[in-house]
């Protein structure tokens, strides 16, 4: 049986291309799986999974969840807005105190860059990075990614590009590191205060006019405006930057081709995406949400053949 090179999924930088193909393959036979009018497989039946959330989550919490119950794993919820963290306990004594149950797998969402890494370090058991601040967050890129595949075919090739938000997103250096192992062309639109400087060192083109942009990609993963993580203020007025970076049916009627449009969400309606492109024919933004299932099911599968 084919494995892959990692024991946690910590970040998309450390899979190898091999690895990509492998997660997004499985996935594919588990979408098949949960399709099916019984949705359940015994695989994970003598596995005990923690999703460990520290920071909110619709999306990336319910569908962990649901790929565990689809796999037959026990699973059990921590939120730390409900838990003794409001009592000053540690991450690690957490944590710690979560795996003396008997859990074997620890799927985790943290606001600090490498909190997943420090736990690897420190623990025995699988983690999956669940987010962690503005760096990863891998299976929203791999959900990106075989939603793209299943769209168009292939990610090889394609013209990739993220909008919005790129400076305090992880989805955007997760899907990055994805499209380019996979062989996709990538760049990034926004304005000039949202885009950091490195990203041109990561091999990604940077465009600062939404036309220019959408007139180039196939694909427009389109970004939240992240103002919980904003300490400054990177433009002046919502309503600005939706006149400039919003994307709207006009707009994209204008350019005259087809393209298809990708939101991790939540979406700030009337920001960066308007509804009537959110819900329209060019839209695959559910279609993202229920591969999520399948991806998740995968890595949880595929890490729990790699103790
Ligand atoms: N895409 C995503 O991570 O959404 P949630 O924050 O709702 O999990």
């Amino acid at each position: 049986m084919s494995q892959l090179s990692v024991k946690h999924l910590l970040g998309i930088k450390d899979l190898t291309p091999k690895d990509i193909e492998l997660i997004l393959e499985t996935a594919g036979q588990f979408k098949e799986v949960i399709n099916r009018p019984i949705k359940k497989v015994p695989s994970l039946r003598d596995v005990t999974i923690a999703n460990v959330f520290f920071e909110n989550s619709t999306r990336t919490r319910l569908s962990f969840e649901l790929a565990q119950k689809r796999l037959s794993a026990d699973t059990i919820n921590f939120s730390a807005a409900a838990s003794s963290v409001k009592k000053g306990e540690t991450l690690l004594d957490t944590v710690n105190n979560i795996l003396a149950m008997k859990v074997d797998m620890i799927v985790m969402r943290h606001a600090s860059v490498g909190a997943p890494h420090f736990l690897a370090k420190h623990i025995n058991a699988n983690i999956v990075n669940a987010g962690d601040g503005t760096h990863e967050h891998p299976t929203q890129a791999l959900l990106d990614s075989f939603s793209i595949q299943e769209k168009l075919g292939s990610v090889a090739g394609k013209k990739i590009c993220i909008f919005g938000d790129i400076l305090h997103s992880r989805v955007a250096l997760s899907n990055i590191f994805a499209l380019q192992k996979q062989g996709a062309e990538v760049m990034v639109c926004g304005p000039s205060t949202l885009i950091p400087k490195f990203i041109g060192d990561l091999g990604v083109k940077v465009e600062f006019d939404l036309r220019k942009a959408l007139l180039w990609c196939d694909v427009a993963n389109v970004l939240r405006i992240q103002l919980e993580r904003q300490t400054i203020k990177y433009f002046p007025t919502l309503r600005e930057y939706s006149q400039y970076y919003g994307i709207n049916k006009q707009l994209l009627d204008s350019l005259n081709k087809e393209i298809v449009i990708m939101h991790p969400g939540p979406i700030n309606r009337g920001v960066e995406l308007s509804s009537d492109v959110a819900d329209s024919g060019h839209s695959i933004i559910l279609d993202q949400v229920e591969n999520g299932v399948a991806v998740r099911m995968a890595v949880l599968y595929l890490l729990a053949g790699n103790k």
